[in-house]
């Protein structure tokens, strides 16, 4: 099987920070994983430079968008690389791909009406001269009379409601009162698709809380779509129109597909049967903010054009810091590139990976506890299986491991095959504590083996053969790790002189002469993270 994977697309108006961190190593980790087993996979990521945030953005910098989202493509992919994430194609909804297959989906969508136009009305901002999205306008609760409301709902009461229903609105972007102004807007009209969603998106997800939600909105009447926008806006044309424009969320899905037609075209590779063939599968990994766009919005462009069904819907919850909402206006908030300042990037993907799990709830990053689970499980634990056994056999045995010492790694064969199984479903979390048991076995092994006091009292090759054992599990464990931390990993395959391994390297007897174990990573201390938070 071939997998077609992707995370959600970054939007281009700022810098990564660890919660879109946690979703790349996520998808990365599993991506990796199918490429350790019999299936391949392949990872798809892209800007997402469209829309009114990333137009005023620019304007608020002095710059053209084009500008911005060029320089922000760039650190986006800069900060995936530094995090030791394996991207096959990483490109941006601004793009020709993009232009051609959106416009190509809103045009059929036109032809087989489930688009169509009608007038609205809607709050405008005079000075600026631009129609207001809800966020950029703030009033009155309608409901409940709480102040500094956003146009869409109360945070106080949870209300929803129109703009057009605050009382006492002021745009946001020029403090001045809205007026109201008719536009004509294009919508989709989902709930033609209603009864082919109800059948056909149930499988997308296994994720009970998701599957609940889905029967939650399908077990209604699904509202039209807004999809177009007024001029001013950063983003394609509708077809045939010169001042509307197709709004973001519409093409932004389209980027997973102009990402993967993009990468195509330089492989020589057929796009159209690549993506309908019945044996690729399209697997996007999201935050649970963004269930709505991927569950039934997508499905029903993917129907209007006529291509195969995505596959897979995973979704995972928001990474919280210290127990709170990350937030920057609250000083609770960690950058991508400031992280990789404090740490190694492998002790973020093995810390986060050790709380990721299927359910969406979410997940913690706190720095005590990341600096204890490095400590003492990757290098208290993990590590030091090779670094109190691997120079024994340097020293006593020309650096040989004695072939034929492999039944510990046999006996933990079975843990081994569930360890792999785990990962397969994104229990992360599981599998990593199921590496540490047996790392915690190995070790207790060497420890009553004592294999320093067999050195020393002249039984040289039963050391050797413990020593032979413990490493073999070393070597299967890193195999089995090497998803989550791909750089330590390679620097221990180095270590063991051996390059490559995948899963069918396992329980195997394949280590030869190995290199003396030299110390090569550190210790996390707790003043490592003065300054983290922004
Ligand atoms: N541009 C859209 C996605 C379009 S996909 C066709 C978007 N961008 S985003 O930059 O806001 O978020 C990108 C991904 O990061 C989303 O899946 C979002 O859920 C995730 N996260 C954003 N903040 C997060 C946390 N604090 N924690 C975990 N994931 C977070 O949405
Ligand atoms: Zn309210």
């Amino acid at each position: 099987m071939k997998y077609l994977v992707t995370s959600a697309l970054p939007y281009a108006n700022g810098p990564l920070h660890l919660g879109h961190v946690l979703e790349i190593i996520q998808t990365d980790v599993w991506v990796r994983h199918k490429n350790l087993s019999k299936d391949e996979a392949l990872y798809f990521c892209a800007s997402d430079t469209h829309g009114t945030p990333i137009m005023l953005k620019a304007k608020e910098m002095n710059i053209t968008p084009e500008s911005l989202i060029k320089d922000m493509h760039k650190k986006h992919h800069e900060t995936f690389t530094s995090f030791n994430v394996n991207l096959t194609n990483f490109h941006s909804t601004h793009s020709e791909e993009n232009k051609k297959l959106t416009s190509e989906i809103f045009k059929k969508a036109l032809e087989k009406e489930y688009i169509h136009k009608k007038k609205i009305s809607q709050l405008y901002d005079e000075k600026e001269q631009i129609f207001l999205a809800d966020r950029f306008v703030k009033g009155t609760c309608p409901a409940c009379g709480a102040e500094e409301q956003y146009g869409d709902a109360c945070e106080k009461c949870g209300a929803t409601y129109d703009a057009l229903e605050l009382k006492n609105p002021v745009s946001v972007l020029s403090n001045t009162l809205p007026t109201v102004k008719d536009s004509d807007h294009y919508f989709f009209k989902l709930n033609k698709l209603h009864d082919y969603l109800k059948m056909n998106i149930q499988n997308i997800s296994n994720q009970t809380p998701i599957k609940a939600k889905l029967d939650e909105w399908l077990n209604d009447n699904l509202r039209d779509w807004d999809v177009s926008r007024d001029e001013p806006y950063f983003g394609f044309h509708i077809p045939g129109e010169t001042s509307k424009y197709i709004y973001v969320w519409m093409d932004a899905p389209v980027g997973y597909l102009a990402s993967i037609q993009n990468w195509a075209n330089h492989n020589d590779i057929n796009y159209e049967n690549l993506i309908n063939d019945e044996d690729v599968k399209l697997v996007h990994f999201i935050g649970k903010d963004i269930v709505y766009f991927h569950l039934l919005f997508w499905p029903a462009m993917l129907k209007t054009y006529g291509i195969k069904n995505l596959d897979e819907v995973f979704v995972h919850g928001f990474l919280t810091i210290e127990g709170k909402k990350m937030a920057k206006s609250k000083g609770n908030f960690i950058l991508a590139d400031k992280a990789l300042t404090l740490a190694d990037p492998d002790y973020y993907r093995y810390y986060l990976c050790s709380k990721l799990n299927t359910d969406i709830s979410d997940i913690d990053f706190s720095i005590n506890d990341f600096i204890q689970k490095v400590n003492s499980d990757l290098i208290g634990k993990f590590i030091n299986i090779g670094s109190r056994t691997q120079n024994f056999l340097v020293k006593l045995n020309s650096s040989k491991v004695a072939p034929g010492n492999i039944s510990k790694s046999l006996e933990f064969k079975k843990n081994y095959e569930e360890i792999i199984t785990l990962i397969d479903k994104k229990e992360y979390s599981k599998a990593l504590k199921n590496i540490m048991i047996i790392a915690d076995r190995i070790n207790a092994y060497v420890s009553s083996e004592v294999p320093w006091n067999k050195a020393k009292n002249d039984e040289e090759n039963e050391c050797i053969a413990i020593c032979s054992e413990a490493l073999n599990v070393f070597k299967d464990l890193t195999i089995l790790l090497q998803s989550f931390i791909p750089s330590i990993a390679d620097k221990i395959f180095s270590l063991l002189n051996v390059s490559d391994l995948n899963y069918d390297d396992l329980s195997i007897d394949n280590l030869n002469e190995v290199k003396k174990f030299e110390p090569f990573i550190t210790r996390l201390e707790k003043n490592d993270f003065d300054g983290i938070l922004d």
